[in-house]
């Protein structure tokens, strides 16, 4: 893995990066911190033959995946991708944000606090999940649409102040269109795979500007880190 651009004011390296070297190129410039990370083929599928990122990301990309959870305080998903890709509990906390608040399968049983959900008070399985999880690990963050910037703010409460989100597409553009990320960090693989498949983001349109911070590169595996909105200097 090689830095092709670096406009982080992080020192440059040359030669294979070891872990701690990409740990540095990816730390948060300030906290709080809420990144999203994400990848994508270059012909713009979020998901390859299987309908599962698996099918998509190769070792580069685990790679930065893994030490991103590492750095992490914890890890935000949308409940569809919890479904779709099977999270079970990991050692950070997971915090699922679902309008239903139907607990995906896996997660069913998790030692308490090992799974948190924000979701809305109209949430048609609210109280089947305050009794999965615990009421104090259900977090109601509005009544029709769950408010991710009052998220942030109530896992930051909690001492989690660098957060990573690894998606999925709605979630990812909600986290956008509510002003709550900061970052997208982002794995583009070296393959094409046409078809119908989702893209990195989901739902109705939004365009907002991202600022290139970081760009590694390994068998042609394009990985970033993009700073999100108009002018972000830090
Ligand atoms: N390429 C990648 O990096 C990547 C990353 C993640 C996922 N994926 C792929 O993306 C696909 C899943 O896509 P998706 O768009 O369905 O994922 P998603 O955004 O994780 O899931 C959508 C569901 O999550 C909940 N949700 C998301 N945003 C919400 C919000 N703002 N407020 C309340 N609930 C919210 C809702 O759950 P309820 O239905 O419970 O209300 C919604 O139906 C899978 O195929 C997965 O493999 C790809």
């Amino acid at each position: 893995m090689r830095v092709l651009v670096n406009d982080l004011g992080e020192p440059d390296h040359r030669g294979r990066l070891s872990d701690e070297q990409v740990i540095a190129l990816y730390a948060a410039p300030s906290l709080p911190w809420l990144r999203v990370n994400m990848v994508s083929t270059l012909d713009g599928s979020a998901t390859g033959s299987s309908g599962l990122t698996g099918s998509i990301n190769n070792e580069a990309d685990h790679r930065v995946f893994h030490l991103l959870r590492s750095m992490a305080d914890a890890i935000v998903v949308g409940a569809g991708t919890a479904r779709a890709e099977g999270y079970r509990p990991t050692d950070r906390p997971i915090v699922l944000v679902s309008r239903s608040a139907r607990v995906p399968e896996r997660l069913v049983g998790a030692p308490p606090g090992a799974v948190l959900l924000a979701t809305v008070s109209t949430a048609e399985h609210l109280d089947e999940a305050r009794e999965l999880l615990g009421t104090e690990h259900v977090l109601v963050l509005g009544s029709h649409r769950v408010n991710l910037v009052g998220l942030k703010e109530q896992l930051v409460a909690r001492g989690w102040t660098n957060l990573l989100s690894e998606g999925g597409p709605h979630l990812l553009r909600d986290l956008v269109d509510q002003g709550a990320a900061d970052e997208l960090t982002a794995t583009f693989v070296p393959r094409l795979v046409a078809g119908t498949h989702p893209r990195i983001t989901d739902g109705p349109p939004l365009d907002v500007p991202l600022s290139l911070r970081l760009l590694l590169e390994e068998d042609g595996t394009l990985l970033g880190r993009w700073f999100i909105g108009w002018g972000t200097s830090t």
